[in-house]
């Protein structure tokens, strides 16, 4: 495997930082996951649009978020790639000494990207996915819409639904759902798509602007109610969906010991499903006859 570090392609062994990098000691960093096809960048301006605005928050610069097409470009022919997972790490960078008050002066952001295979277009679009969830109160912080590399109560309640045969943890405040440990989450309730919000002023902060629930939005074919999800709602769901960039849509068929729906995945997942692909087969499209324009 190639990775990219700092400006370099490497072989993975060669790839080394170090210990003094903020990201290892303090989680100090954000990331991005995109997933390609045909070596086509699936929402890959929202993926830029939101890694600008997570390293605005948290002031990390020294990075043009316009060259995350071209980098990621790279890196997928470094490894002979064009269906993929292309992973982006950026933390604020190395400094002398351990310290709560980065130094920022006499840093640069480490900029760390790999890539792994990912099953084709073809494999995708036949292909629906169907997975065992648990609920958990969501224990996050409450800067959930900064792409933050620090995940550790998504890990742990990750593991906890391994332990418990589930693949998927989906997370509550209170009464309220906020999204998966590493999706967004949407359900169907009287035929409409139900999905919380990311501004409102009681959650505002509390969940990721997905890029994948963005896509979800433009290709639905159907009502998207954008508001809070209470969890007696959500229980009561027929069809529950999670949605992420590597995952794109999984049909959740069990939460905890409830079976949603038949226990299979139900219409509007797989009507969802198809509108999805159709649009990222728009834009793999799109993508092909630029470039054939500008031959
Ligand atoms: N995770 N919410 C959380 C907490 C996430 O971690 C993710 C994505 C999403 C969906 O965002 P998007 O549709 O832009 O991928 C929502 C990625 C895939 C990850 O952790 O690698």
């Amino acid at each position: 495997m190639k990775v990219y570090l700092n400006g370099r392609i490497l072989d993975r062994d060669e790839a080394k930082v170090s210990v003094f990098d903020r990201g290892f000691l303090f989680g100090d960093g954000v990331y991005e996951t995109i997933r390609y096809f045909d070596g086509v960048g699936v929402m890959l301006n929202a993926h830029q649009r939101r890694l600008a605005r997570s390293m605005n928050l948290i002031e990390i610069s020294g990075f043009d978020v316009e060259e995350l097409g071209t980098l990621s470009e790279r890196l997928l022919d470094a490894n002979g790639l064009g269906d993929a997972g292309v992973y982006w790490q950026f933390t604020r960078g190395a400094e002398a000494m351990r310290s709560h008050s980065p130094q920022t002066d006499s840093m640069a952001p480490t900029v760390f990207g790999f890539a792994w295979e990912l099953p084709s277009f073809e494999t995708t679009r036949r292909t629906i996915v169907e997975a065992a969830a648990i609920l958990r109160p969501d224990l996050r912080w409450l800067r959930c819409d900064i792409k933050a590399v620090g995940l550790l109560p998504n890990i742990l309640v990750q593991m906890e639904a391994e332990r418990s045969g589930a693949v998927e943890a989906i997370l509550h405040r209170g009464d309220f759902i906020s999204e998966g440990a590493s999706s967004n989450v949407c359900v169907v309730s009287n035929g409409k798509l139900v999905t919380p919000p990311l501004n409102e002023e009681a959650t505002s902060g509390l969940i990721l602007a997905g890029t994948t629930r963005e896509l979800l939005f433009e290709c639905a074919g159907m009502p998207v109610e954008v508001r809070p999800l209470s969890v007696e709602e959500f229980s009561e769901a027929r069809e529950i969906i999670v949605a992420s960039s590597t995952k794109l849509l999984r049909a959740v068929v069990r939460v905890d010991d409830r079976v949603i729906g038949d226990g299979t995945a139900g219409p509007v997942c797989r009507l969802l499903h198809a509108g999805m692909m159709s649009a990222i087969e728009d834009q793999i499209r799109g993508d092909e006859s630029e470039a054939s324009g500008t031959d």
